[in-house]
């Protein structure tokens, strides 16, 4: 059982650094062996952190397009992202849990600026929603998102009238907090959250998986049910009345 303190952080902040469960660890090792085996053209030789060595700022985007494809054949894959943080989520959204049927990768190459603009997931997704960003490399500095903690929301709402990015970043620098998150562990925000990418200054490409999850009978954003996600958890009064 996960202790009651250990949503403290996130109550207050809308967002929290968690470790994922060791036994589920292993899917997402056969996860990297199979983009990287289904890849090997581009990736050369290289590692995952140093995939930007043979290909381009052009080539990126329809590359992870293809990634994505391959990700969303591997059998389960939601579900099994899903067992790795069970435990939290149960107790974060409840035991009657949907996730989103298709899982998003993220490849942030250093220097490349195309990437989302500040922002955050509602109302397209459901207040009630969280988002489990899991990076399949180490990211520290601007490897990692900045997360706007829940006290600076109303400011933020306000700075979205601007669509200056310059703007948002100062922004983003001034009330955004980095967490670093290494391979093996994740973060959970609610889709209320801001949160601005930075240009990767790093020397390392930043690869990362991200999945929504909600509890299936809390309100729906604009995305439904049927379309969007599928119930990957219920509870035992759910099973007795369906059954
Ligand atoms: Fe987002």
């Amino acid at each position: 059982m996960i202790k009651k303190n250990t949503f403290e952080y996130f109550e207050k902040n809308g967002f929290m650094k968690i470790n994922l469960d060791k036994k589920y660890l292993k899917d997402y090792l056969n996860l990297k062996h199979t983009i990287k085996k289904s890849f090997s053209k581009n990736f050369k030789n290289n590692s995952f952190e140093n995939f930007h060595s043979n290909v381009s700022f052009d080539q990126i985007n329809n590359l992870r397009m293809r990634i994505i494809v391959k990700i969303n054949k591997v059998k389960k894959i939601n579900e099994k992202i899903y067992l790795s943080a069970k435990k939290i989520l149960n107790q974060m959204v409840g035991p009657d849990i949907i996730v989103q049927k298709n899982i998003n990768l993220a490849i942030q190459m250093p220097n490349d600026s195309s990437r989302a603009l500040f922002h955050k997931d509602t109302p397209l997704s459901s207040h009630h929603e969280v988002v489990m960003w899991v990076p399949l490399v180490n990211c520290k500095k601007t490897m990692c998102m900045k997360m706007i903690p829940k006290k600076f929301h109303d400011k933020a709402d306000n700075l979205l009238i601007q669509t200056n990015e310059k703007i948002h970043e100062k922004f983003a620098e001034k009330y955004g907090v980095t967490i670093p998150i290494n391979f093996g562990e994740a973060l959970i925000f609610n889709t209320d959250n801001f949160h601005y990418i930075p240009i990767n200054k790093t020397s390392k490409t930043r690869w990362s998986l991200n999945v929504r999850f909600k509890n299936l009978f809390t309100p729906y954003g604009e995305r439904n049910l049927l379309d969007y996600y599928q119930i990957i958890d219920s509870s035992p009064i759910s099973n007795l009345l369906k059954n």
